[in-house]
């Protein structure tokens, strides 16, 4: 249930303050030793956002779980054009900080990779490690600590079929073990 709670807080924040970039830390008073692994609690919490509007349905999001060791789960993300919007669930099931070991989720074509990863880490750490206004990126999620999760939803009419895209952690030095591939297509 904390898992619940939490993110109802972020989506609260997301709707009161315009942009959503309202750092949320109602969770990291959270023992991370009581965060699980597993998902459970995920069908339910993004039900229940989708009544507000605040994310896309199931077939239509995609939890990232990243951790202490600077692991993403899953490696690839498959979004289908069908979804108009799609919502990236990011959970760092980790115990460190996010000073130390935070982590985010930032969504751009692979070209654009270099530019929004060296912008990001001049902008720093109050920034979330993601220039303001940085046209290549497609979504970000803020950055978060051990214990705590964030969500983004986005429109898909962003992405352009055939273009390469990929997903990754701008903390700078994180890239490297921090990244995915996005697939865009057509049902
Ligand atoms: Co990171």
């Amino acid at each position: 249930m904390k898992h619940y709670f939490s993110l109802i807080v972020a989506a609260a924040l997301s709707l009161t303050a315009c942009g959503g970039e309202s750092k949320s830390t109602m969770s990291s008073a959270t023992p991370a030793s009581s965060i699980p692994n597993a998902t459970p609690a995920s069908a339910a919490v993004i039900a229940s956002d989708v009544a507000t509007g605040t994310l896309a349905g199931p077939e239509c999001t995609t939890v990232i779980t990243s951790d202490d060791a600077m692991k993403f789960d899953p490696k690839d993300i498959s979004i289908q054009s069908s979804c108009a919007q799609y919502t990236i669930i990011l959970k760092h099931v980790g115990k460190m900080p996010a000073a130390a070991m935070g982590h985010n989720v930032v969504i751009s074509k692979t070209i654009d990779k270099d530019g929004v990863l060296s912008d990001g880490a001049s902008a720093g750490f109050d920034a979330d490690y993601v220039k303001v206004a940085d046209e290549r990126v497609v979504a970000h999620t803020k950055l978060i600590g051990g214990g705590e999760e964030t969500s983004v939803t986005f429109n898909t009419s962003k992405l352009v079929k055939g273009e390469a895209y990929e997903f990754y952690c701008s903390f700078p030095g994180h890239y490297a073990m921090m990244n995915g591939k996005i697939a865009f297509s057509a049902n």
